[in-house]
């Protein structure tokens, strides 16, 4: 007994470093850790020790998950070229990494250490402290203070004040270097402090400043059910930082210099993987100031830059080919001679200006801020720098305002200086702006258009469907599903009285649909899925979290979904006044519909496509849209339905060849009905068709006349050619349209039916199109697949075209 206590002891003496070689989580001045050995913290879910990156020979000293293979969460700065390296605590307090005699890396500490130690927390922080100390205010030093591309929960993104040092996440040089690399997260302490992602000294994403809620660069961080964040400002320090709800979740915050992105990823340990939880840059309007001085990036817009209202392009030429950075200048220039007389245009749901030349004052409220602004000429906008409850606080803006953006529905408001002329006699306070159009034309329930663009005044109703996230909170769920909007089946029993069959208000292809009220009152529109679907759950669920994040005031919001066993639903808002096709079709209630109304429609329906299409994370083809997909709102505001089915379904996911054919008889494109090829310029297509719809009143296929057409594409053809096209036209709006605006409508609608996939104008080109005056392109012969009706070249051969009252999307698969 005694020999082998001597052995052990004799071992210590001889080979310190064997102490460690067992889970130990501290070392003091007597031991080190050379290559090979490691800390791993007291939880056992931090390791410290040597690694090298993929396809580099270099070591470096770095902080890992104990159980998660390659995943480094923090590094020191210093590469060694074989395995010498040894860590060491000196007794000054300071970390010592060495190769042989060369100090290779250190830490500075400015305290005095008596007996200091070095430990591995369980969080991931390095740190060193005095042997008996364990107040967190008193260490040493701590890696949390130098990170490297990767935020841990408790981790800090600012400035600490007191010492003039700043809390920067900064990517590696390279997967295979870690040292640092120049694409940063940081924050720039201007009166107004903001955050940006820096590559080098450019501004490359500018995250914008805390707003008391969130960066007003990032509206829809919301509170989730992974982590809470913190923003601290005081005079010691300034900063960001994260914490877990649950500690047993695994999420990391990253910078990567290769996508020039940041992730936030959090760890699924059923499946061993990373998830993507969150990403940015979001899309092309975080883009630093892509839209120049007063100018707005709207990624629904028809292009991305819009002037703000009453500024012009400074150059149109080159804002017309796209190239916006020379931005906008007002219409009427600021003359100030009299500047109490100046006034402000309330600019709602955005991203505020570059906040480089700002002044501060949280003590005034916006009242008293417009008159601060108003006083000082330079003074070019103002908001409250603080926007939780009602607002408070004063910030100002001197000189051009840039880089703005606007989000839909979100966002925060911000007041810009006009001359006087600009706006009428009330100021500040947000009214209707009419534009006369036309005599004709009349208000309908107080909307008013020009062109395309509408002036919103309102907002998101945040409150919708709180319950049923409440609900989807408290179930816990697996990782997988965190973010995945379930609906408890419980909750669409009760709304929808057991899917009762009064309770029915439609059926697709996809399966019936039922109408619901939840307990909060709000109603919701519940489509159960048919049985037939080919796809798995995972898919399923993966599609539904993706769908869930499309949000665009022309599109039916999908609030969730309910899985039980076999059965799948999707649970929707709910549209009030019912689907276009039982409105534009039916002679008498079409009357409800004038022109301006009609224009409206088919503006938004536009604008809905192509968010659809060109939304940056994911790119839905609808497949299947028509009138009984156009849903309308209280307002008789369109939004498109049933997007992105054919994916939640279980069809191919992109453009491409399907062998399951979705879509309506009459709105299908020829390529896609004879071959299945589908694309967004089939969705065109079918947008054309809608279009041509609302403008007769007819459904392209229940469509005779004495001429023979088979349908209205080939009768507003031939209208077309004999320059007779205004003959279409519904006689129920003879006395709302404008003649050049109807005309225009029934060109484009001829521009995206034709034959050829590629002679067919992309959406973006297709809402300008509407929304301007230039010059349009003459249309070729339209396409329309009765008229390739020979052979079997299509799956269709032989069938009629009858009158349809009841459509019926088509769900089959090519028969091979
Ligand atoms: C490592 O090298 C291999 C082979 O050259 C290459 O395919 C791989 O992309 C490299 N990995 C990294 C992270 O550079
Ligand atoms: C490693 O670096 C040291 C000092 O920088 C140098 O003397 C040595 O030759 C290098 N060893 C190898 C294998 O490159
Ligand atoms: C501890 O290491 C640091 C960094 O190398 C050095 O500046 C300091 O003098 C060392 N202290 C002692 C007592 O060796
Ligand atoms: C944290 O999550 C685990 C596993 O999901 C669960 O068992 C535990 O109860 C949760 N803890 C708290 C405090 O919610
Ligand atoms: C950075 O992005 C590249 C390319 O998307 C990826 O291969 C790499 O793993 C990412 N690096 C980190 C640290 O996430
Ligand atoms: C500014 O307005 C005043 C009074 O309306 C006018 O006399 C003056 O010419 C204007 N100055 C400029 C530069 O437009
Ligand atoms: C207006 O504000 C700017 C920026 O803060 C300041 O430099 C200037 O002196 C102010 N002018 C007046 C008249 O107060």
């Amino acid at each position: 007994m005694d020999f082998l206590y001597f052995l052990i002891i004799a071992a210590c003496i001889l080979i310190p470093s064997l102490k460690v070689s067992t889970a130990v989580d501290t070392i003091d001045l007597s031991q080190s850790i050379s290559d090979g050995m490691t800390l791993v913290s007291q939880g056992g879910k931090f390791v410290l020790g040597f690694f090298s990156p993929e396809n580099s020979s270099k070591r470096y000293l770095g902080i890992w998950y104990e159980n998660i293979p390659q995943t480094i969460v923090w590094v020191a700065n210093g590469a060694i070229n074989d395995s010498s390296g040894i860590l060491t605590v000196n007794n000054t307090g300071n970390l010592v990494l060495r190769q042989h005699d060369r100090v290779v890396w250190y830490t500075t500490s400015g305290k005095q250490a008596q007996n200091p130690v070095a430990q591995l927390l369980d969080s991931g922080n390095l740190v060193v402290r005095e042997e008996r100390e364990t107040n967190s205010e008193s260490y040493l030093w701590q890696s949390f203070d130098y990170p490297s591309d990767t935020i841990l929960p408790g981790m800090k993104l600012g400035w600490n004040l007191r010492t003039g040092r700043e809390w920067r996440m900064t990517s590696w040089k390279s997967p295979s270097d870690p040292s640092p690399g120049d694409f940063y997260w940081g924050m720039l302490l201007y009166n107004y402090p903001e955050f940006y992602l820096m590559k080098g000294t450019e501004k490359f994403v500018r995250v914008g400043p805390w707003n008391g809620l969130h960066f007003s660069g990032i509206p829809d961080q919301m509170p989730n059910p992974i982590y809470t964040y913190n923003y601290i400002s005081s005079k010691d320090e300034i900063y960001y930082t994260y914490s877990l709800k649950n500690d047993t979740v695994i999420t990391r915050m990253v910078m990567n210099q290769t996508s020039s992105t940041y992730n936030r990823y959090v760890w699924v340990e059923d499946q061993q993987f990373w998830k993507v939880y969150k990403t940015g840059p979001k899309d092309n309007c975080d883009t630093y100031g892509i839209c120049g001085p007063y100018g707005t990036c709207k990624i629904t817009g028809s292009q991305l830059c819009e002037c703000l209202e009453k500024f012009s392009p400074k150059s149109s030429q080159a804002w017309n080919s796209a190239d916006w950075n020379q931005g906008c200048v007002r219409n009427k220039p600021l003359n100030c001679t009299d500047k109490l007389k100046d006034k402000f245009m309330k600019v709602e749901g955005v991203k505020v200006p570059d906040t480089t030349h700002t002044w501060v004052d949280e003590t005034l409220g916006l009242e008293e801020c417009r008159i601060k602004c108003l006083n000082n000429c330079s003074c070019m906008a103002y908001t409250n720098s603080d926007i939780r409850g009602a607002g408070s606080g004063c910030v100002m803006w001197f000189g051009d305002l840039i880089d703005i953006r606007t989000f839909d529905g979100i966002g925060q408001d911000l007041y810009v200086r006009m001359d006087a002329s600009e706006l009428g006699e009330q100021e500040g306070h947000k009214k209707e702006v009419i534009i006369i159009v036309s005599a004709t034309i009349a208000t309908i329930f107080g909307m008013l258009l020009i062109g395309c663009y509408r002036i919103y005044t309102t907002r998101l109703n945040k409150t919708d469907s709180t319950d049923i996230i409440e609900c989807n909170e408290n179930r816990g769920g697996s990782e997988d599903d965190l973010d995945l909007p379930l609906v408890d089946l419980s909750i669409i029993i009760t709304a929808t009285d057991n899917l009762s069959i009064k309770n029915k208000i439609g059926k697709g292809g996809f399966g019936p649909v039922y109408k619901g009220r939840l307990v909060s009152g709000q109603e919701i529109a519940v489509k159960k899925l048919s049985r037939t679907s080919r796809q798995g759950m995972r898919e399923f669920k993966n599609e539904v979290k993706l769908i869930v994040k499309l949000q665009h005031r022309n599109l039916v919001k999908l609030i969730g979904c309910c899985v039980q066993e076999q059965d799948r639903m999707l649970v929707y808002e709910y549209m009030t006044n019912g689907s276009l096709d039982q409105l534009i079709f039916d002679n008498t209630k079409s009357k409800l519909l004038d022109w301006p109304t009609r224009f409206n429609i088919i503006c938004g329906v536009a604008r809905g496509l192509l968010y659809l299409h060109q939304d940056s994370r994911l790119r839905i083809i609808h497949r299947d849209l028509k009138a009984s997909n156009v849903l309308l709102d209280n307002l008789l505001n369109p939004k498109i339905s049933d997007f992105g089915i054919a994916r939640i379904f279980g069809g191919d996911q992109t453009e491409g060849n399907t062998e399951r054919v979705v879509g309506t008889y009459g709105y299908m494109a020829p390529e896609y009905a004879a071959d299945g090829l589908f694309s967004v310029k089939s969705d065109v297509f079918s947008f054309g068709i809608l279009l041509l719809e609302i403008i007769s009143g007819k459904r392209n296929r229940g469509f005779y006349t004495a001429n023979h057409c088979p349908n209205l594409v080939t009768h507003a053809w031939s209208l077309w050619k004999e320059g007779r096209a205004i003959e279409m036209v519904d006689s129920n709006i003879e006395g709302s349209y404008i003649l050049s605006e109807v005309f225009r409508c029934i060109h484009v609608g001829l521009l995206c039916v034709q034959q050829h996939a590629e002679d067919r104008p992309a959406m973006p080109s297709v809402v300008l199109m509407l929304g301007s005056e230039s010059e349009l392109a003459e249309p070729k012969e339209p396409g329309f697949y009765v008229k390739n009706n020979q052979g079997k070249t299509t799956p269709f051969t032989g069938q009629t075209d009858t009158i349809s009252t009841n459509e019926i999307t088509i769900t089959l698969l090519e028969a091979r």
